[in-house]
């Protein structure tokens, strides 16, 4: 298996997820930078990885994504920053009824408006190269509704299949290929904020019956970047054990 290029930036590459793939990226000889609000998790990897860097900013940010993102020559672009907020400051689940503006408006600038922004910054440079590789990594909650997701979550990761789509026809004729995936449930910080026997209770309806651990996400990530995918673009992967199988 053969992966082209030579940068990948990784969003929100210092949590769970984004670590794991920073990782196995490198390994396959790929110099990598993590973007992260917060980079300590991060750091420890470059400290012992030459060829591992992070960078600090907030993806939610226009400007901060163009003003520090601007010079990074990206030719691999994994879209993974993500939140999902389920409880309020007050400690109540979020409802759809409750939901401030401010809210919405919050999960959408970094789990959807980063995605582009992101793109936006790193795709003359693919075109250019006559090269590029995007992973935008969505969720099965835009498949279900999700298993604790909130509304805003959901729709946000169904925003993501569809730009993945539209993306995918427009630069497939300048050697980019766009792809997402839809991790099931995976044990990172993001799903440890609800309690451990919540989590554990979706195990037996996952029919490999277990979890999924980020190296799951991350070996897909680097198959969907390798020539053995150079025919797949505009599709979105299902990395869940089998919770979900529908269309
Ligand atoms: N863990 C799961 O079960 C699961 C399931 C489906 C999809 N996903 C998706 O996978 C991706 C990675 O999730 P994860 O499980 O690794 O989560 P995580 O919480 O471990 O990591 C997310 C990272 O994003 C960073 N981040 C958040 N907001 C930021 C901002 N405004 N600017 C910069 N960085 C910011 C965080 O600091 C964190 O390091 C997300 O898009 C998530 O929605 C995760």
């Amino acid at each position: 298996m053969e992966i082209g290029g030579t940068n990948v930036m990784i969003t929100g590459g210092c949590g769970g997820i984004g670590l794991e793939m920073g990782r196995l990226f490198a390994e396959a000889g790929k110099d990598v930078v993590l973007v992260d609000a917060k980079i300590e998790s991060g750091a420890a990897l470059a400290r012992d990885n030459a060829r591992v860097r992070c960078v600090q900013c907030d993806l939610s940010s226009a400007s901060d994504i163009e003003w520090v993102l601007k010079d990074e020559p990206a030719d691999i672009l994994i879209n993974n920053v993500g939140i999902s907020p389920k409880f309020d400051d007050a400690g109540n689940r979020v409802r759809t009824w409750t939901m401030t503006l401010d809210q919405w408006n919050a999960v959408m600038a970094t789990n959807v408006t980063s995605f582009f922004l992101c793109t936006r910054l790193c795709l003359p440079h693919m075109m250019e190269r006559k090269f590029g590789r995007i992973v935008n990594i969505a969720s099965y909650a835009a498949r279900t509704g999700g298993y604790q997701a909130a509304v805003h979550y959901t729709t946000s990761k169904a925003a993501i299949l569809g730009f993945t789509k539209s993306l995918a026809r427009e630069v497939a004729p300048y050697g980019v290929r766009v792809n997402a995936i839809n991790p099931g449930r995976i044990e990172s910080p993001m799903t440890r904020d609800v309690p451990k026997e919540v989590s554990e209770a979706i195990i037996p309806q996952i029919p490999a019956g277990r979890l999924g651990v980020p190296r799951d996400i991350a070996n897909v990530a680097l198959f969907l970047c390798s020539d053995f995918a150079d025919y797949m673009t505009g599709t979105a992967v299902e990395v869940n054990g089998g919770l979900y199988v529908g269309p």
